[in-house]
């Protein structure tokens, strides 16, 4: 079975970006494309495009777009304008590194160049082999991870950590995409994942799509469905995660990790090597605020009295404690996992 979710999230084509409209989804897919990097940092602000890995490949590529933009005839020129553009992508979400990755890994590709013409060819070499690189860096994670998926198991997931969170194929979600090529039985339990609702519009989409079994719940319901014994392990996808081993990941999942414990079930966050942050702890990250409305709205409808204070953190952070180990591109992290990370991701 090759052919899971063959569609591309994020794609570099004919120096624009084209990507999937996530906004749209699941009633219709549909496809934007982009020539200036300021609609890239918009559809990434307004979630046209989400996920930790493609938005860090989707910035990337807007930075390329600036390339393309530039009149530039002197290298540090460019390399201004790319910064200005830069800022900007930086500037739309705080808390999935691999934005900061995708980002810095372009500067970098451009800063080394000697001229402006050989600076805009390694851009777009750099961006494509991004894109290429992901769905094969999230293949081998997969295939790393599927040995801890047993035959009809149920796994439980939260937000989407797919395909559509990634160019292809995904992370926690390509993990059960490398176990049902192995021949297993799957089932995958999608809590809906309020506010955004990306389980019940994105990772159902994905897995009814593929012929994946899978059941919608509640996010409400992740407690009772545990203690009933029907979720065999969590696999989660990771915004960051720290050298001290906490995972930042969407709201919901330290609930989760914590009822996993109560319950004796194995918590595995899995995510590629761009999603580590070697560089900081857990204290020095920044949990995004998003938007009153995507809390006292549902789809434009108001469902809450208008003057009540909203808090709405999109990302929750779960303690290395809680955690049985990570699943990544080159193995499997095991506790501990602060000298572990250091040696692996390294
Ligand atoms: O707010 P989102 O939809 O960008 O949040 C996405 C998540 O939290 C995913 O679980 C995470 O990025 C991992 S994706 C492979």
């Amino acid at each position: 079975m090759d052919n899971f979710f063959s569609i591309r999230t994020v794609t570099w084509e004919g120096r624009t970006v084209r990507m999937i409209d996530q906004t749209a989804l699941p009633a219709r897919l549909t496809y934007v494309r982009y020539t200036r990097p300021e609609q890239v940092a918009d559809a990434i602000r307004t979630m046209v495009v989400r996920g930790a890995p493609a938005i860090g490949v989707a910035a990337a590529m807007g930075l390329a777009l600036a390339a393309v933009r530039s009149t530039a005839t002197r290298l540090p020129n460019l390399m201004q304008e790319m910064e200005t553009s830069a800022a900007l992508l930086r500037n739309t979400r705080p808390t999935a590194v691999n934005l900061f990755w995708g980002i810095d890994r372009v500067m970098r590709k451009a800063a080394s160049a000697p001229t402006v013409r050989e600076a805009k060819e390694a851009i777009f070499t750099e961006v494509k082999a991004m894109e290429e690189e992901d769905i094969e860096v999230n293949r081998r994670l997969g295939k790393q991870g599927a040995d801890l998926i047993g035959n009809g198991d149920t796994v439980l997931t939260q937000c989407n950590a797919g395909a559509l969170a990634t160019v292809g194929y995904g992370t926690a979600l390509g993990v059960v995409r490398a176990a049902v090529e192995q021949g297993k039985l799957v089932k995958v339990l999608v809590p809906e994942t309020r506010p955004a609702l990306q389980g019940a519009r994105l990772t159902a989409f994905e897995l009814v799509r593929d012929g994946i079994a899978c059941t919608l719940i509640s996010d409400t319901a992740v407690g009772h469905t545990m203690s009933q014994g029907r979720v065999d392990s969590v696999i989660v996808g990771a915004d960051r995660i720290t050298k001290d081993g906490y995972v930042f990941n969407k709201i919901g999942t330290y609930q989760m990790a914590v009822l996993a414990q109560r319950h004796g079930v194995p918590f595995f966050p899995a995510a590629p090597r761009s999603t580590f942050d070697l560089d900081r702890t857990h204290d020095m990250v920044t949990i995004e605020e998003r938007g009153a409305n995507e809390l006292v709205e549902i789809r434009g409808k108001r469902i809450a009295p208008r003057g009540i204070p909203v808090s709405n953190p999109a990302f929750d952070m779960t303690p290395p404690e809680l955690v049985t180990a990570i699943i990544t591109d080159v193995g499997v992290v095991k506790p501990p996992f602060g000298d572990n990370i250091a040696r692996l991701i390294a």
